[in-house]
């Protein structure tokens, strides 16, 4: 299967992630992880990415399709990937339509996390990552066992420095603005489901799954 998850910050995306990609053998390709892991390795991509991240902007659209086009070089992503935060403006859903024709391949569904603005803010201002395996926890809605430790490793969580209300603001004035018609162009298509993202995290498991059976 190939699939896109498109959502705001915080409906859920990286949470449903893994739960899919286990369930169907899948590539997870998720852009604002493999930008966050170049900005802190300090590679020219991150020093190039880090000032539109640290505002809350959409980073360029050429050094997003770079990351998915060299991905997507991968026989087994190809095979079946998830897409968690690609694509994000409609110049970049053309530009994944052009990449996937060209080895043969086509978007099979888009995973719409829809949810109400109101509610991203308590998700966002306590979500915890560890950052190497991008597990996600929230002090409220999903704790760690120990505060601040991961639960695998023992290693220690941390926050993204993106994740307050005043850079949450500007990121969803980019999804509004600028991904809001990603949606509508995957709409026209006809692959969308919509997921009812403001339920409890295995209520929207399950939706996916009838989705894509
Ligand atoms: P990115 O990393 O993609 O961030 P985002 O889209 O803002 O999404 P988040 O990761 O914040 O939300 P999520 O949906 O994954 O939420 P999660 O599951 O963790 O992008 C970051 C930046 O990189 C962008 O701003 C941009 O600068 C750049 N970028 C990335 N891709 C780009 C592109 N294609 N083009 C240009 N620039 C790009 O959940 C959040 C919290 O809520 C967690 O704590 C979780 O435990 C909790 N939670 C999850 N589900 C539930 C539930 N059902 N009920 C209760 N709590 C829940
Ligand atoms: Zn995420
Ligand atoms: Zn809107």
């Amino acid at each position: 299967k190939r699939l896109i998850l498109v959502g705001p910050p915080g409906s859920g995306k990286g949470t449903q992630s893994p739960l899919i990609k286990d369930e169907y053998c899948l590539c997870h390709l998720a852009t604002g992880d493999m930008l966050r892991a170049a900005v802190a390795a300090k590679t020219p991509l991150g020093v190039k990415a880090k000032e539109a991240m640290d505002k809350g902007e959409l980073v360029s659209d050429d050094l997003v399709v770079g990351i998915i086009d060299d991905a997507l070089k991968k026989p087994s992503c190809l095979k079946g990937f998830i897409l968690d935060g690609f694509p994000r403006t409609v110049v970049q859903a053309e530009k994944l339509d052009e990449m996937l024709e060209k080895r043969g391949a086509k978007v099979d569904k888009v995973l719409n996390f829809a949810i109400d603005d109101a509610i991203l803010e308590e998700r966002i201002t306590g979500r915890w990552i560890h950052p190497s395996s991008g597990r996600t926890y929230h002090t409220k809605f999903a704790p760690p066992k120990a505060p601040g430790i991961d639960d695998v490793t023992g290693e220690p969580l941390i926050q993204r420095k993106d994740d307050t209300p005043a850079v949450l603001k500007s990121r969803l004035e980019s999804f509004h603005r600028q991904t809001e018609p990603v949606i509508d162009y995957y709409k026209k298509k006809g692959i969308v489901a919509n997921l009812p993202a403001e339920k409890k995290p295995e209520e929207v498991t399950s939706v996916i799954n009838k989705a894509l059976s």
